[in-house]
């Protein structure tokens, strides 16, 4: 291809990459399929690759996280990055309201003598429980991204702001002002959060705090990778300089200037009248905060009007025209009691805080997590120590800091379990791993009930109506011990049960009768084989359509099935190796559990089955483990030399001896292109 050619499909290519970033991170609608966006960004990504010239720092490949920074330089703020003061009770915030009307005074115009000033309009705003950034956006493309430091001078973290999706590395529509600054907030979303811990729990990482402290910890990297990794989202709630834009007239209408531009913007935005309208707001948010896909820790109000926002001026560091009115703090002090340790359904041990209840954000709290061992050692946290308690929404509280200098004396630091503390088998802990577990496997009336409780739960065979405390009780008097005893209970074992009656035990088994219809994506599922979620049930199942052909596979044939590791892989052989398990399931398809088998999709998209392929020279998208990865996907054999066998050469860059050992024997030959082509033809 010609360079101007590839101008102009660079263009293209990175003008569509932009318009469906804009819908799937901005405006969360996005309207193509990841498959077809994934192939743009390869084409992109190859044409880059062939005309490196030609690649700008705005293109939307460059958000995967470039070099590391030696250092944070540090960036001076044109105009300062002021906080705010906060107001914590309806009656404050009506002081304020009233200081902001005294001081219009006049200027309001036709208030009546007698009434005072009349009302403002103001724009409520969710507080977003994260950091300040500012964004610096030259000739509509984005220059620099900074904190807020001490307001006057942040550190530079361009790096890892481009990361952000939500982050417009270019801004959208026509214009393309010269100069523009804008600020908001840099959050972290719960769920991700939530993930993020998870992951460092297994791993034995350190756990943050909460969102703020991880989001915080994100954009301190000097490594971008780490930044790209981390499910970040900008909100934006300013724009402080705009050189060549009309001003918005109202904070209003400079937030849907910012949308625009192509910012995200929050959705909960409301402009209304007066301190009524400010406080149905208020109670409104604080009714849904839990259920908001983000922390907040209050709402922000502003005047809306600019004209008065300027007249209203600002005071020491903080303006007098918005005001934070914050909710309760979520973080609390209290004392530990004891430590408790909870078996989960694979064993897994959790340590649980008994503390001395304390109201946290207007609930109670008196039980914690501390998440595993490691945490506990990392913290010498110790029965009789003073501990600070973080509680956000439905999340379960946990314990994020000790106070040393509050220590009794002659406390001791916590002794690890060594038998299950529910059915006394010894306590295992690998090593390198922070989980400690319990031995006893289903022998464990812990694992046996936590297993029956998924197996019965929505997302598995769903028996309605089949809650914890029923399974609690059918284990306890050894009614049932394994998931196929749930079809084999009779109304007269299910009577004696506490709080039972004959209406409820008729419905039970109804539901237990209805559930043996299922499908083999929430069979495999409600096995609860370790590493086996809901994603992973349906990929081995699509893969191999029948459960007789997932027990006789093994760990190689797993690994073929879309996102499967080894880890996974060997978890659901050796799940199916054990007699037990088999047995367990042979007698679930006695008791007529059942479901219809799918096409098996991996037999049937081996397009390359039977036959090899070499790879030679580098590709500029793929690394050689992911086109052999890809390749075996396909059901080829891939081999490190050439022979008349060979059914196709892939040859990239810098192709040696193999490439003329091809040409030599005659075997097909493949460029990038060409197998870019063929492995996204089979939605790869
Ligand atoms: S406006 C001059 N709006 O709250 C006004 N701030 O306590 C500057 N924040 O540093 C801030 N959501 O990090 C504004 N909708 C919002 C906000 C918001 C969160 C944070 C921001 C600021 C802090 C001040």
């Amino acid at each position: 291809m010609q360079q101007a050619e590839a101008v102009r499909e660079i263009e293209r290519l990175r003008a569509e990459l932009r318009h469906h970033n804009h819908l799937y991170y901005v405006l969360d609608d996005p309207q193509v399929p990841d498959s077809d966006y994934d192939l743009l960004f390869q084409r992109l990504r190859q044409l880059e690759a062939q005309f490196p010239a030609l690649v700008t720092p705005d293109s939307p490949t460059q958000r995967v996280g470039g070099e590391a920074v030696p250092a944070f330089a540090t960036i001076r703020h044109e105009v300062p990055m002021l906080s705010l003061d906060n107001v914590f009770s309806a009656d404050e915030f009506a002081e304020f309201d009233r200081r902001v009307r005294d001081r219009l005074g006049d200027m309001l115009g036709q208030g009546g003598d007698l009434l005072g000033p009349p009302d403002i309009d103001y724009c409520c705003e969710p507080k977003l429980d994260g950091l300040a950034i500012s964004l610096v956006y030259e000739n509509g493309v984005l220059a620099r991204a900074a904190t807020r430091g001490d307001g006057l001078t942040g550190e530079d973290i361009t790096h890892n702001v481009r990361t952000i999706k939500s982050v417009p590395l270019c801004l959208e529509g026509s214009q393309r002002p010269p100069l523009l600054e804008v600020r908001g907030e840099v959050v972290m979303p719960k769920a991700g959060f939530l993930r993020l811990n998870e992951q460092a729990a297994a791993r034995g990482d350190k756990i943050f705090a909460n969102p703020r402290n991880a989001a915080a910890g994100s954009l301190r990297q000097l490594d971008p990778r780490i930044a790209a990794q981390r499910p970040l989202e900008f909100y934006a709630y300013a724009l402080v300089r705009s050189d060549g834009l009309a001003p918005a007239p109202t904070q209003s209408g400079m937030l849907r200037q910012l949308g625009g531009l192509g910012f995200r913007i929050s959705p909960e935005i409301r402009t209304g009248r007066g301190c009524p309208f400010v406080m149905d707001f208020y109670r409104d948010i604080q009714v849904r905060r839990d259920g908001l896909p983000y922390e907040i820790d209050g709402v922000v109000i502003k005047v809306d009007a600019v004209r008065w926002q300027q007249e209203l001026g600002f005071v020491s560091r903080a303006p007098r025209w918005a005001t934070a009115f914050k909710f309760p703090a979520q973080e609390a002090l209290t004392v530990l009691r004891a430590v408790e340790f909870q078996v989960g359904r694979t064993g897994a041990l959790t340590p649980v805080a008994r503390l001395e209840p304390v109201a946290v954000g207007g609930v109670r709290v008196s039980n914690a997590t501390l998440h595993n061992f490691d945490e506990i050692e990392r913290m010498d946290v110790r029965v009789g120590d003073s501990v600070v308690i973080y509680r956000a929404g439905d999340v379960i509280p946990k314990i994020v800091r000790v106070l040393p200098e509050r220590r009794p004396a002659g406390t001791v630091p916590l002794p690890l379990p060594t038998q299950c503390p529910v059915c006394g088998s010894d306590i295992e802990r690998p090593e390198d791993e922070a989980i400690a577990r319990c031995s006893g496997g289903l022998f464990c009336p812990a694992q046996q009930k936590e297993a029956l409780k998924h197996f019965v739960s929505r997302r598995a065979l769903d028996i309605e109506g089949l809650g914890d405390k029923w399974i609690d009780q059918l284990v306890e008097m050894a009614l049932i011990k394994t998931s196929a005893d749930l079809f084999c209970l009779r109304k007269e074992d299910l009577l004696p049960l506490e709080r039972m009656g004959d209406k409820l035990a008729d419905n039970l088994l109804r539901a237990v009768d209805r559930s043996r219809q299922t499908t083999l994506p929430r069979f495999l599922y409600a096995l609860g084989i370790r590493e086996v979620g809901e994603a992973t049930a349906l990929n081995i199942a699509r893969h191999f359509g029948t459960l007789d052909a997932i027990m006789v596979a093994d760990e190689a044939a797993f690994m073929q099935v879309v996102d499967v590791g080894p880890v996974v892989a060997e978890s659901i052989a050796t799940f199916f190796r054990q007699p037990h398990n088999r047995e367990v399931i042979e007698r679930l398809r006695d008791c007529g559990v059942t479901w219809p088998d799918l096409e098996a999709h991996g037999q049937r998209e081996q397009p390359l089955a039977g036959q090899t392929w070499v790879l030679t020279g580098s590709l500029s998208t793929l690394s050689r483990d992911q086109a052999k990865e890809k390749l075996l996907h396909l059901g080829a054999k891939v081999s490190g030399s050439v022979s008349k066998k060979t059914h196709c050469v892939v040859a990239g860059e810098a192709a040696g001896s193999k490439l003329a050992d091809a040409e030599k024997l005659g075997v097909p030959l493949m460029d990038e292109a060409a197998f870019i082509n063929l492995l996204s033809s089979h939605g790869l």
